[in-house]
């Protein structure tokens, strides 16, 4: 099929190489110039495993082109993907300004049939709205089909999960446009889940409200452990066994951060309470890992009363592992909160230099230590689970490890002659 795909951004350029992939003819328009044109001198402007090789590959393969011509390009294609930005307003719904935008657009130029699939991430009834607002504007309803196909991809995985998907969740309100539909992906043996439009809207919300919740109880759990100095660990491994519960996604440590789960969060609260519907437990998924950071502050000035002057080495900047996005990043929350408590703060992450005023960035995992008082873990990058613990303290003044990620092997890390503190 011939797809343009409106957005190059996280979600936008990786099922934009993917789809080239599968053998279908892409082209990916962004707003910014500057990011187009970098694509087309084959630079990426994000890190994800993978897909440099995979934009590379499928452009010399003429299967994948780039454009910042928004308006002639989606004119000229019969399938369109939204992957623009959905970013949070302060009250936490979502912003549908660009969405809003890209359908205007659709609407001057169409004026033959199109299928145009949201997968940016949108509160309940927004596709509804996008249909109602094509005829609205004159398009006839023989002329498109609006599907709803959210994304499920995780950063740093997001080409394996476009290859080895675990669904695929497309909400339409026909059935008109499901034969194409089934042309898109390559899906093994992930099953098709056909809903409505708020049903798959719905379906994206539900379960990174669920990953949330899951996280929120991680840490809950470890407080209570902490309490009654339990190896929290024991208890995920123990209830993990549970095909009804499952191991995976019971981390805990500083919290869920990234441009994913809190902003989702509070959109569907949003989207709840538009409705009047109470949102107790959401509340509390929240509450608990917006506490988290103070609850990991409070534990290190337990050993270090006064951060005032203190010299804090912070392993980690990146909200996760394996990628280079700050958004939302618990370490970098952390770091703000240090700074204000007049901490001298130096960070090291494997893949970012964190440029943040009053932060020293350093790019060698050791020389970060230097001197420092304090080190804590905040990004559970596996080069800090390889550390070479003598030589750290050999560089350190202090002797506190503040483990945030609950990563590393306390046992061996007391046997340099830290003192190793986590939660639970
Ligand atoms: C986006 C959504 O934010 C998220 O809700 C959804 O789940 C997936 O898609 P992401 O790809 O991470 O997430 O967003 P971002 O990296 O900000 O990329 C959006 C891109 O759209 C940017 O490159 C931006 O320049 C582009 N854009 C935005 C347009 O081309 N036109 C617009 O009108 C608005
Ligand atoms: C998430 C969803 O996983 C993905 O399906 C969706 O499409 C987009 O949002 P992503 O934002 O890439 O993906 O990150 P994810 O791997 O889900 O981690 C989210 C946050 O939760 C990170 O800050 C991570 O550190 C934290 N986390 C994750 C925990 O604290 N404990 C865990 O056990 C797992």
């Amino acid at each position: 099929m011939r797809i343009c795909i409106v957005g190059a951004g996280y979600v936008g350029l990786t099922t934009a190489a993917a789809l080239a992939d599968f053998g279908h003819e892409v082209l990916c328009v962004d707003m910014e110039e500057s990011k187009i044109n970098c694509l087309r001198q084959g630079k990426v402007p994000i890190y994800e495993p993978g897909l440099d090789e995979l934009i590379t590959k499928n452009v010399k393969n003429n299967k994948l082109f780039f454009s910042s011509l928004v308006e002639e390009s989606i004119k000229e294609y019969p399938v369109i993907l939204i992957a623009v930005g959905t970013p949070s307003k302060d009250d936490g719904s979502s912003n549908l300004m660009f969405v809003h935008r890209v359908i205007d657009v659709i609407a001057s130029t169409t004026n033959v049939y199109k299928i145009i699939i949201t997968k940016s991430t949108v509160p309940p009834g927004t596709n509804e709205w996008i249909h109602k607002r094509l005829i609205e504007k004159g398009i006839d309803e023989d002329l498109f089909d609006v599907v709803s196909n959210p994304e499920f991809l995780r950063e740093g995985f997001a080409l394996r999960d476009l290859y080895h998907p675990n669904k695929i969740v497309f909400g339409t309100k026909t059935s008109r446009p499901i034969k194409n539909l089934k042309k898109l992906y390559y899906r093994g043996k992930a099953p098709y889940i056909f809903t409505s439009l708020t049903g798959a809207e719905l379906i994206k919300y539900a379960s990174n409200a669920f990953l949330a919740t899951k996280i929120s109880f991680a840490n809950e759990m470890a407080r209570i452990c902490d309490a009654y100095e339990v190896d929290y660990d024991d208890i995920a491994k123990g209830i993990g066994t549970d095909p009804r519960i499952g191991r995976y996604f019971l981390n805990s440590g500083l919290g869920f951060g990234g441009s994913c789960l809190p902003k989702d969060l509070s959109s569907l609260k949003h989207s709840a309470v538009k409705k009047n519907v109470e949102t107790k437990l959401l509340d509390a998924v929240r509450e608990v890992n917006d506490t988290q950071i103070d609850l990991y502050l409070n534990k290190l000035t337990t050993e270090l009363p006064d951060l005032t002057g203190k010299r804090i080495t912070i392993w980690g900047v990146t909200f996760k592992p394996d990628t280079d996005d700050l958004r939302s990043s618990p370490a970098v929350m952390m770091i703000k909160k240090l700074l204000e408590k007049g901490c001298q703060v130096h960070a090291y992450d494997p893949m970012v230099q964190l440029e943040l005023s009053g932060v020293y960035s350093h790019t060698n995992q050791y020389e970060s230590v230097k001197n420092s008082d304090a080190l804590i873990i905040s990004t559970e990058w596996q080069q800090f689970l390889e550390t070479d613990w003598a030589e750290v303290k050999s560089r350190m003044k202090g002797t506190i490890v503040l483990d945030a990620r609950n990563c590393l092997d306390g046992k061996l890390v007391r046997k340099f002659g830290f003192l190793y503190l986590r939660i639970g």
